[in-house]
């Protein structure tokens, strides 16, 4: 072992413990076991525990992880698929397991409605629809607590396949989970007490980490075959950061947002992820034999000027992508049609609702878990106008029905795509149509910088 982990007891150390090093081979997290042998069901273990691992070089770090990995293990599963998550809070405070972006009861969403006590067993137990293959993502939502537990570790992937996915089978998958995180020298994850300075930047900026972790790794490589077309799934884990991604020398492919894929791929020079968000893009080996070139993320301003960090402007590497000295293999062809997403048809609403964003608050108000905000029928289509008031941006994110973006500040949206969160920037208006086809109960809808939501940037949607 590289760094001496504390004698925790050879079941809890990280199959991964000795590889979050600087520049080692990418290595995806690893997939949940499923431990049923029926067809069409996936069965698994998840238990969140406190742990203590080697994030960075030379020292360990008390942190709270999901089966003894940061990130936690993969849950990979099917359309059609039935799933059961046998989960365990080994945790000394109340958790959850939300699972982002899923279309699933409200009652096994992991909302800060149903929190598991300390030692306490849940099964959460759900079908995956069809038509919801994609990149999404699981993390506790406990009350108040969302913002630290994700800071200690708690937060893993989800990728639902489709039977009929539309790109060549051949592609080359990978699971992209980007985290950022913030130390003490000892190695200690640095939270500052509320009211110091650096607590009130988090408090209004969200918590940003100067260190990026790439699946737990600091700039891990990936290597690519000249010619090889790879699938790269990107899941913006951070609490705060915003990411510009941008691959030196290479345009990207996008292929997929959040609810799945496109209608067609669209060439991109860059990619905007905010918090909670997920991207699919192809990237295609264009670049020559031994080359390497660096995924990055770009300046974003996505703060208030009081409060802007001093190095925002800085690109800040992320991965590299190292291309291999073997013969040039001939792309294989993409598909210039991808699947068809259906209309919700906005002459069909029958609300149109306005959700105000402002500095803590939605609509002048701070989340109250005994007040329902939004009260809307099942079935029913509804058009939300959701405005940032303020001069910092804040992603947008509502539970349990994906959504259309009509337009953003006025202008129309030219492709239709599956959202869950949608970052509103500074003074401006985004409006999506949603429709509730099923699943009545409690539903959330927050700002994604998980120091907003923490601190009541958050609202309740009950549909009936
Ligand atoms: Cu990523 Cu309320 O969730
Ligand atoms: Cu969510
Ligand atoms: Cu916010």
């Amino acid at each position: 072992m590289a760094f001496g982990l504390s004698s925790i007891g050879a079941a809890n150390i990280p199959k991964n413990a000795d590889e979050p090093l600087t520049g080692r081979a990418f290595l995806a997290p690893t997939v949940l076991r499923n431990m049923s042998s029926k067809p069409h069901v996936v069965e698994v273990n998840i238990t969140a525990a406190p742990t203590r691992m080697s994030l960075q070089p030379g020292v360990t770090t008390d942190v709270f992880a999901y089966n003894g990995q940061i990130p936690g293990p993969t849950l990979d599963v099917q359309e059609g698929d039935s799933v059961v998550i046998h989960f365990q809070n080994k945790l000394s405070e109340a958790t959850t397991v939300h699972w982002h972006g899923l279309h699933i009861p409200a009652e096994q969403d992991g909302s800060p409605f149903n929190p598991l006590a300390p030692g306490e067993k849940h099964d959460y137990v759900f079908v995956i629809k069809h038509g919801t293959a994609g990149t999404y993502w699981y993390h506790p939502h406990p009350d108040m607590r969302s913002g630290y537990q994700v800071a200690m570790g708690l937060y893993g992937g989800i990728i639902i396949r489709a039977a009929d996915d539309p790109l060549p089978k051949s592609l080359t998958d990978k699971l992209i989970v980007l985290g950022d995180n913030r130390f003490l020298p000892d190695g200690s994850i640095d939270f500052p007490a509320l009211r110091s300075p650096q607590g009130i930047i988090d408090e209004n900026n969200g918590r940003e980490g100067n260190v990026i972790f790439v699946n737990g790794q600091i700039m891990p490589t990936i290597t690519i075959r000249p010619g090889e077309v790879q699938r790269w799934r990107v899941v913006n884990a951070s609490a705060s950061r915003i990411y510009r991604l941008a691959l030196q020398g290479q345009t990207l492919l996008q292929v997929g947002t959040d609810g799945g894929l496109f209608e067609k791929p669209e060439e991109v020079n860059e990619i905007l992820l905010a918090n909670s968000e997920r991207v699919e893009f192809l990237v295609r080996g264009t670049g020559k034999p031994g080359s390497v070139a660096l995924l990055q993320t770009l300046p974003y301003d996505r703060y208030s000027p009081q409060t802007k960090p001093a190095d925002w402007n800085h690109p800040r590497d992320l991965l590299t992508l190292k291309y291999s000295t073997e013969t040039p293999v001939r792309p294989i062809a993409i598909p210039a049609h991808l699947r068809t997403i259906p209309v919700l048809d906005t002459t069909k609403a029958t609300a149109t609702r306005t959700i105000s964003l402002s500095q803590g608050l939605i609509n002048g108000k701070m989340m109250d878990m005994n007040r329902v905000d939004v009260t809307a029928p099942l079935s029913a289509t509804e058009i939300w106008t959701v405005e940032n008031l303020v001069g910092m941006d804040h992603p947008f994110h509502l539970h349990g029905f994906q959504f259309q973006i009509l337009d953003r500040n006025g202008v129309p949206e030219k492709d239709r795509r599956w959202k869950d969160t949608v970052n509103v920037p500074k003074h401006e208006t985004v409006r999506f149509v949603v429709k509730y086809n099923d699943f009545p109960g409690l539903w959330m809808f927050h700002c994604h910088i998980l120091d907003h939501e923490d601190h009541g940037m958050m609202g309740v949607l009950q549909v009936k």
